[in-house]
């Protein structure tokens, strides 16, 4: 089952580069997405971490401030989380010439239209390179209930508006997603999950979301088919439009 599971997401990974199309019209559109965000050194506690973030800082970036009206864009994609922060051809899609993880070209879109800063949730470990390898990894940190360590960090009390973008992994939200959750208290925030994903649509994040920050406000959500991504920015910002943004 588990080996069929696979050949079928395989598929659904290589027929979403084959389809992928660049959208033409984001290249001065992804200029004003501004990253936020700082490495943080690797197993310390939020406290230490806080601290260190704040000399890495005051020393060698700029401060971390909100440029955004308080909207956060915090995706995970594996693209960014693999050796030479490249998984495979096979997940990545083309946009606005550049080759990105699905949920990274999602997450700048929103990012773009909603004048929202971008934090790329990254974690110490490296994801298997192929694909085959990274489905049976993934496999094995969910059954295992693993948290894996954040290797990026970032402060979140100026933000009211937190989009969480990533992929489905086996049915549900990457281990590393569970991390961020973990470490973020995201109560008293408007919080927006926002999935790409092989035919599982939103899988089960809103009911995660809602049981693991139950004094956020979680909304409804929003998910594109790992198919359509490269030619999503349009229903992106429709959507973004009907809720206010
Ligand atoms: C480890 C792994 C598990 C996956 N599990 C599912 C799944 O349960 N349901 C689904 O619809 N798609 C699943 N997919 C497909 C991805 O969600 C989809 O291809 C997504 O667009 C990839 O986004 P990315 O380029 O940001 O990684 C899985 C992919 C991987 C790598």
């Amino acid at each position: 089952m588990k080996k069929i599971l696979a050949a079928l997401l395989s598929l659904t990974m290589i027929t979403a580069t084959a389809c992928g199309s660049s959208s033409d019209s984001g290249s001065k559109l992804a200029q004003t997405a501004k990253q936020v965000g700082t490495p943080k050194a690797a197993g310390t506690s939020q406290a230490e971490q806080s601290t260190q973030t704040e000399a890495a800082e005051q020393t060698t970036q700029a401060p971390q401030e909100s440029t955004s009206g308080g909207v956060l864009v915090a995706y995970f994609t594996p693209a960014e989380n693999g050796e030479n922060d490249a998984i495979s051809s096979a997940s990545k899609v083309s946009f606005w010439g550049e080759d990105m993880g699905n949920a990274e070209a999602i997450a700048n879109v929103i990012a773009a239209y909603t004048d929202g800063d971008l934090f790329s949730i990254q974690t110490v470990k490296d994801y298997p390179l192929d694909y085959n390898e990274l489905i049976d990894a993934a496999k094995a940190e969910q059954d295992a209930g693993e948290l894996p360590e954040l290797a990026t960090a970032v402060d979140i009390s100026g933000y009211n508006t937190v989009f969480v973008v990533y992929p489905v992994w086996w049915y549900t939200m990457p281990q590393a997603i569970y991390s961020f959750i973990d470490e973020y208290d995201l109560s008293g925030k408007t919080v927006i999950p926002v999935t790409t994903h092989g035919g599982s649509g939103l899988a089960d994040s809103i009911e995660r979301f809602k049981e693991l920050e139950p004094n956020a406000d979680v909304k409804d959500g929003y998910d594109v088919n790992g198919d359509d991504v490269g030619g999503s920015q349009s229903d992106i910002e429709g959507w973004l439009s009907d809720n206010g943004f």
